[in-house]
């Protein structure tokens, strides 16, 4: 691979010890990859950041590329394993906490910023066409990929740090136009509305296709709420990190021959899959973290009600900020239900606590039986707090 002149400094370890690790990591991927150079970023999303994943050797690495490295572009973070302020509310240990505590420590010093969300295009992580990025959190690849025309590959913890400290990321995969055109068309020949019927054809669409890129006819509509838990359950069940919707998505793409379709059967048949469990004793709405749209409707479905579960509202903690603002969080609070900012149903360790989740997202569903071995049930939102009211 060919380096400039900076990026070489780099690598001898003149920037520093962190740059000079994560020129290393950078150019090790390069070659795996095939990738001929480095190109610049703007911005960067980092996953891995729940202490439950981590752990001692993953805190230890982030400690010591601490020591001396800073970012050098725009860098936010993913979803912790609690909310960093209200953390005991929702039952996490002290012990749980404090690690936690020290792994934000270690991401704060290296100057990211320490709002955890996979949502990071709502909090200022925005990006534009056509801009080289390293993100890593697969509904945020797909999301920033195939709704807002960015391009990134689907980087893991380490590269995207690396890409963070250096400003670079190896040219590959889908950094390159033509490694960005889709494989397969899809025909949806049944109206899809709302965020669990998008997710249910994420599943659908990802389990027959793979990570292949598809061109998807037939959708005539789509908020970018649906867009965020398609492109989270995409993902999830086919490992794709870049889509095509016609008429809606802006990526510009040779249109396959190659066609199948999905019909309303399937949907449905997607749907019962994800009901495993019948009453649900957890509801977790916010899988990608809630938008503030999303949580002005729960706010008007909850008013003067009261739940009768554990019922959380996983969102980033500036958008919290807003729904503050707004009087939607004390409607929110009043009913019983409860904020889990920085945080998620997934992420959090709270394996055992809960027999059935009840969630919108099919990719909460997906981890929700995976990750924490719940039962789960999928409803629309309106449903999911029908589920909670019971
Ligand atoms: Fe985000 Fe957690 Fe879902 S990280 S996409 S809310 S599993």
């Amino acid at each position: 691979m060919e380096l400039t002149a900076e990026q070489k400094e780099m690598l001898e370890g003149k920037h520093g010890k962190a740059v000079k690790k994560a020129m290393e990591i950078l150019t090790a991927l390069g070659e795996i990859y095939g990738a001929k150079k480095l190109i610049p970023v703007n911005s960067v999303q980092i996953a891995g950041v729940s202490y439950d994943n981590l752990g001692e050797a993953g805190l230890e690495f982030l400690s010591t590329m601490a020591e001396d490295g800073k970012v050098k572009v725009l860098t936010t973070l993913n979803p912790a394993g609690m909310d960093m302020e209200n953390w005991e509310a929702l039952g996490i240990s002290k012990e749980f906490a404090e690690n936690q505590g020290r792994v934000i420590d270690a991401f704060k010093k290296m100057g990211i910023i320490a709002t955890c969300t996979c949502t990071p295009y709502f909090i200022g992580n925005l990006v534009r066409f056509g801009e080289h990025i390293a993100w890593a959190e697969s509904s945020a690849v797909c999301f920033s990929n195939s709704v807002l025309g960015a391009k990134t590959n689907r980087e893991g913890g380490p590269s995207a740090l690396a890409a963070a400290l250096t400003g670079f990321t190896p040219e590959y995969g889908y950094h390159l136009e033509e490694n960005r055109q889709a494989k397969i068309a899809i025909d949806v020949k049944t109206e899809i509305k709302g965020t669990m019927n998008f997710g249910a054809l994420g599943k659908v669409i990802g389990e027959k296709i793979g990570n292949k890129i598809a061109y998807i006819k037939g959708i005539k509509e789509a908020s970018v709420e649906e867009l965020k838990s398609f492109s989270a359950s995409i993902a999830t069940y086919g490992g794709t990190a870049l889509y095509h919707i016609e008429g809606i998505t802006p990526n510009k793409t040779d249109i396959p021959e190659e066609s199948i379709e999905v019909t309303e059967e399937e949907i449905k048949k997607a749907i019962e899959s994800m009901n495993t469990g019948e009453d649900a004793d957890f509801v977790s709405i916010g899988c990608p973290h809630a938008s503030i749209r999303e949580i002005a409707l729960v706010a008007k479905l909850l008013e003067g009600k009261k739940v009768t579960k554990e019922v959380w509202i996983t969102t980033a903690r500036p958008i919290k900020k807003i729904a503050d603002q707004m009087g939607y969080t004390r409607t929110i609070e009043d009913s019983g239900v409860k904020f889990a900012c920085d945080t998620c149903c997934v992420v959090a360790p709270i394996k055992g606590r809960f027999k059935v989740l009840c969630t919108d997202s099919a990719k909460g569903c997906f981890y929700g039986s995976g990750k924490n071995d719940f039962k789960t049930k999928i409803a629309s939102i309106e449903g999911c707090i029908e589920e909670a009211l019971k």
